[in-house]
């Protein structure tokens, strides 16, 4: 099947996936005819919708409904957007997907990745990523540069330091298990190094020759 190429960015909030998606998009503009950014949950009405009512601190939200909403985002995004796009071979830097899931509400909410993962596989049928770029940062690092910004926390920002501990190690577990797919990059460094490295990380996706699908 002749289809596009999937990136996704992954990690902790403050880690700065936002900044390297627009860096990302715009670099890969000059290499790719059709480049396109998406977010998490949202990028299309319904799952924006979603998203203002997931993320309302005003809301209670049991664990189990908050990954059936973040589900439901996703497989609207998929259908309605996603796989049109990638079936036109658009490359698509979608900011946050599935593994989001595993690490916040499967290891966050304690609901299980396994678990999570079957109501994702649901959702989303066949997509999974080309290649995860996970931006490495410590929990204290990322709730620090949070308390830069000038919004208000939301819902899941508001959290405390276990639940955001147990997402980084999960994300890091997740790592180890596709190192193939899932490439770590350190939050940490430069905007313009972290960019470097996530260029370095995607480079082979696009040289059609090398792309095996
Ligand atoms: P963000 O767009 O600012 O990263 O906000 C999305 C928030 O939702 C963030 O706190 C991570 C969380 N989230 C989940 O808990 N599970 C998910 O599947 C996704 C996509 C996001």
């Amino acid at each position: 099947m002749t289809r596009g190429t999937l990136i996704t960015i992954e990690g902790l909030d403050g880690a700065g996936k936002s900044t390297l998606a627009d860096a990302l998009v715009r670099e890969l503009a000059a290499r790719a005819s059709h480049v396109e950014l998406l977010r998490e949950p949202g990028g299309v009405e319904a799952s924006e919708r979603i998203r203002a009512l997931v993320k309302d601190p005003a809301l209670a939200i049991s664990p189990r409904t908050e990954a059936l909403l973040y589900a439901a985002a996703r497989a609207q995004l998929v259908q309605e957007r996603l796989e049109p796009l990638l079936r036109e071979g658009a490359v698509v830097v979608l900011d946050r997907f599935v593994d989001s899931s595993l690490a916040y509400q499967g290891a966050g909410r304690s609901l299980g990745i396994e678990e999570v993962r079957a109501i994702n596989r649901f959702a989303t049928g066949h997509i999974a990523p080309d290649r995860t770029l996970l931006l490495r940062i410590s929990p204290a690092g990322g709730r620090m540069r949070l308390h830069e910004r000038a919004e208000e926390p939301d819902r899941l920002e508001r959290e405390g330091e276990d639940f955001f501990a147990a997402i980084a190690a999960a994300y890091e577990d997740l790592a180890r298990a596709e190192p193939q797919r899932i490439r770590v990059i350190d939050a940490t460094l430069p905007p313009e190094q972290v960019l470097r490295d996530a260029l370095a990380a995607v480079e082979d996706l696009l040289v059609p020759s090398a792309r095996s699908h």
